[in-house]
């Protein structure tokens, strides 16, 4: 049996909660490999909406068993709450039963939060526009060698090293002015949740992956962030701090290349990112505005306004040459539904007169080089086949075949849970 792998191809929000909401029910697991609670995926229940942040998206389902894997960052503080905020959504929900959590996954220490506002505020320091959950100080923290892992949990001298940490932390934090909550509390908050904690299966989660495929059993890695959001391959420094590509997945989980299946990109039918950074095909005017209310790109962690722009192709061929996509889920294409034309950026010129048609620099001075098509007016609300799609929008998903060669395996039509058409 083969790992499948669901990635984001631009900068995040692509709808990758929906899409693995609506296949995780075909596999045995579902493991997250990168990330923590900066993520929000969201998914529908029931009619209702609900955002998981640092669970994998299987969890609601029924004999879906669901790990968090190696190359996370796990925050004991948010992932109580959101437990607690899950259960309360789903009373028959039992996450001790179905989920287990890498033994060498890093901690997320509550001055890790408090450092990544100060850093963000300070002058000395360049302002990412992070979700403020402390991911760059974990694995700063991490690749430092100083950090405390999830197994460190059970040593008798766990207590000791974390407050060691915590006061080192709050002599950095004094140094600025920001108002600090007083070190008792953040301590006796930080190992309550140390003691939920303990009630979920900590293991050695690799181990555990390795054998359920030897034995047949079906992966889905769950990419959080996205691809021009990776720390090695994205708009650096306008990164996470995490690998998110389909190799990430791999060294996250400790899984073999060998072993991957099905490489799902997820791209949405234009281009949208929170935080600061470059991002040529932004819009300024009101057809941005327009995408931004209809699409309701609003950060499903943190609630600030996404910028929107048109798709960026060039970023989106070496987001699927990076990760080898094998098929493509295009999302969103009916939140342009109505625009007259719709734009696709197909190449960038730069200062120096150059052309580059696939990219993963994005200077601040490419100029995007847009292709204009006949835009698609339809009800979406209740397309049931594909052969109900507007011609327009047929011949924009062709073209980008063409462009990515790459299938367009899916198209999400809306926000619900079923309105998603299979193409192939
Ligand atoms: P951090 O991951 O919180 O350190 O934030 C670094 C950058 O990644 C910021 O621009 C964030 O807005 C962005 N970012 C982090 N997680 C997500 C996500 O799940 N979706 C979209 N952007 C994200």
């Amino acid at each position: 049996m083969n790992m499948d792998i669901v990635l984001g191809l631009q900068w995040g929000d692509e709808g990758k909660g929906k899409f693995i909401d609506l296949i995780s029910e075909n596999y045995d697991i579902t493991a997250r490999f990168n990330g923590g609670a900066n993520a929000g995926h969201s998914i529908e229940r029931n009619g209702k909406r609900i955002t998981l942040k640092m669970i994998p998206s299987g969890i609601f389902m029924k004999g879906v068993q669901n790990v968090i894997g190696t190359g996370t960052v796990l925050d004991p503080v948010s992932f109580k709450k959101e437990i607690l905020n899950l259960q309360r959504f789903d009373e028959t929900l039992q996450p001790e039963k179905n989920m287990i959590i890498s033994r060498k996954a890093h901690l997320v220490l509550p001055t890790y939060k408090l450092l990544d506002i100060f850093m963000e505020e300070s002058p000395d320091y360049t302002t990412i526009g992070t979700t403020r959950n402390g991911i760059a100080q974990t694995y700063s923290n991490k690749i430092l060698r100083q950090n405390l892992r999830v197994g460190d949990l059970y040593s008798s001298d766990f207590k000791s090293r974390v407050e060691h940490i915590l006061k080192r932390d709050y002599r950095l934090l004094a140094s600025g002015d920001m108002v600090l909550p007083s070190f008792d509390e953040i301590s006796q908050e930080f190992f309550e949740a140390i003691d939920f904690l303990k009630k979920f299966k900590c293991t050695e989660t690799e181990i555990y992956l390795n054998k359920a495929l030897s034995e047949g059993k079906s992966i889905l890695a769950e990419g959080s962030q996205a691809a021009m959001l990776d720390i090695d391959h994205g708009t650096y420094p306008y990164v996470t701090s995490s690998s998110t590509t389909a190799a990430g997945a791999c060294g996250g989980l400790g899984i073999s290349p060998k072993k991957m299946g099905e490489i799902y990109g997820i791209a949405k039918a234009y281009c949208t990112r929170v935080g600061n950074g470059v991002f040529p095909t932004e819009l300024f005017d009101e057809t941005g505005e327009e995408i931004r209310m209809k699409g309701n790109e609003f950060g499903s962690n943190t609630g600030r306004p996404r910028r929107t722009g048109w798709l960026d192709l060039p970023a989106l061929k070496y987001a699927v040459m990076i990760n080898g996509v094998t098929q493509l889920v295009l999302t969103k294409a009916d939140v342009l539904s109505g625009l007259k034309s719709v734009a696709v950026c197909t190449h960038y010129e730069l200062e120096n007169g150059t052309i580059e048609a696939v990219s993963g620099i994005l200077p601040e001075s490419a100029r995007p080089v847009l292709k204009w098509m006949d835009g698609w007016n339809a009800d979406f609300s209740k397309m049931k086949s594909i052969s109900e799609l507007p011609k327009e929008l047929t011949e924009f998903l062709a073209f980008l075949e063409e462009e990515l060669a790459v299938p367009v395996a899916y198209l999400s039509t809306g926000p619900g849970r079923e309105q998603i058409l299979k193409m192939k």
